[in-house]
């Protein structure tokens, strides 16, 4: 099943006197998101991401287009009642505590006093917050801002997570426990569309990605089809081959001398490597490591995004 359907979406935003400004966030974006997936939305900053997120939850309108939110059109409030959102640059009030926090917004999702309170520890303790639960949160670090955050969105037992820049400005620890937690919900049935323009962060974590540009979707897929999907063995072995063991290993790999003592074989298939290391080790050669390698996401992203059309 999908949970976000969309149609050519775009949107324009109108602003100044008399509406003559316009700024167009998104183009004819069309995109679907299956249950149970980690769905990134990848771009550089002001590429319509945020926008995109905030058309789903019905906090922003199209201009044109059609989205779908959990099989029904956006603005269907059921849906709306099935989704966790962590907006980017979210602000408490810093004389809360953590559990105040979360009461809080207990209270706006329609939750009993003693349910919430209940609700509330046991998210706290999810994400790692609970010794800080009656701690005013002026006192607490970026990341665990994040994390209480994520204990918000999660309040109401989402179904979706919207999840805006959530590693954003959080150090590489924090990052990692924000990870795990995102890879525990997906394992629990949650569905994560996730927004970033920190590539390598949902490179680690995501099924599938987007990668949108100035409101374009330049590339929709599962991350080794936007990676490209090349990928080559590396061998590196000790010293030099002679011109005969080279020409028997066939030209298809490419040779690269890193120097005087180590050689480095690149090989295309699993067939290919196999072939490679059985002819190197009956010449009796010292092999020092093999290494698969593939084109990173950053190599397509930045591809696509200097000379990328729309799909
Ligand atoms: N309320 C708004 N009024 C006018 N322009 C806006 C508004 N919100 C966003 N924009 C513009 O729309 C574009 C996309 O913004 P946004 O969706 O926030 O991108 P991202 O989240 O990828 O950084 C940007 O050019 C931004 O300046
Ligand atoms: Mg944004």
């Amino acid at each position: 099943m999908a949970i976000v359907e969309t149609y050519q979406l775009s949107k324009t935003y109108k602003s100044g006197y008399f509406k003559k400004t316009s700024v167009t966030a998104l183009v004819d974006a069309s995109i679907e998101v299956r249950a149970g997936e980690i769905f990134g939305l990848l771009g550089p900053n002001g590429a319509g991401k945020t926008t995109f997120v905030k058309i789903l939850l019905s906090i922003v309108r199209s201009t044109n287009g059609s989205a779908q939110l959990l099989g029904k059109p956006v603005g269907d409030v059921q849906s709306r009642a099935h989704c966790g959102y962590l907006p980017e640059n979210h602000r408490y009030p810093a004389f809360l505590t953590a559990l105040e926090t979360l009461l809080f917004f207990g209270k706006l999702n329609g939750l009993q006093k003693k349910g919430a309170k209940d609700k509330a520890r046991q998210l706290l303790e999810f994400v790692g917050l609970k010794e800080w639960s009656d701690r005013k949160i002026q006192k607490f670090s970026k990341g665990m801002l994040q994390r209480l955050g994520l204990a918000q969105a999660l309040l109401n037992d989402p179904e979706v997570l919207f999840l805006d820049e959530p590693t954003d400005g959080v150090d590489p620890i924090g990052r990692k426990e924000m990870r795990d937690l995102f890879l525990r919900l997906k394992n629990d049935g949650v569905s994560i569309f996730l927004n970033s323009h920190l590539l390598s962060e949902v490179e680690m974590i995501s099924d599938r990605v987007a990668i949108l540009n100035k409101g374009a979707l330049l590339k929709v897929g599962t991350l080794d089809e936007v990676r490209g999907g090349t990928t080559v063995h590396r061998i590196q072995i000790a010293g030099l081959l002679s011109p005969e063991q080279i020409k028997t290993i066939g030209l298809e790999s490419q040779f690269l001398q890193s120097d005087e003592t180590t050689t480095t074989i690149s090989v295309k298939t699993d067939a290919e490597l196999n072939r490679t290391i059985d002819l190197l080790r009956s010449w009796g050669i010292m092999i020092k490591s093999v290494a698969q390698q593939k084109s990173s996401l950053e190599d397509s992203f930045i591809k696509l995004v200097t000379n990328g059309n729309p799909v």
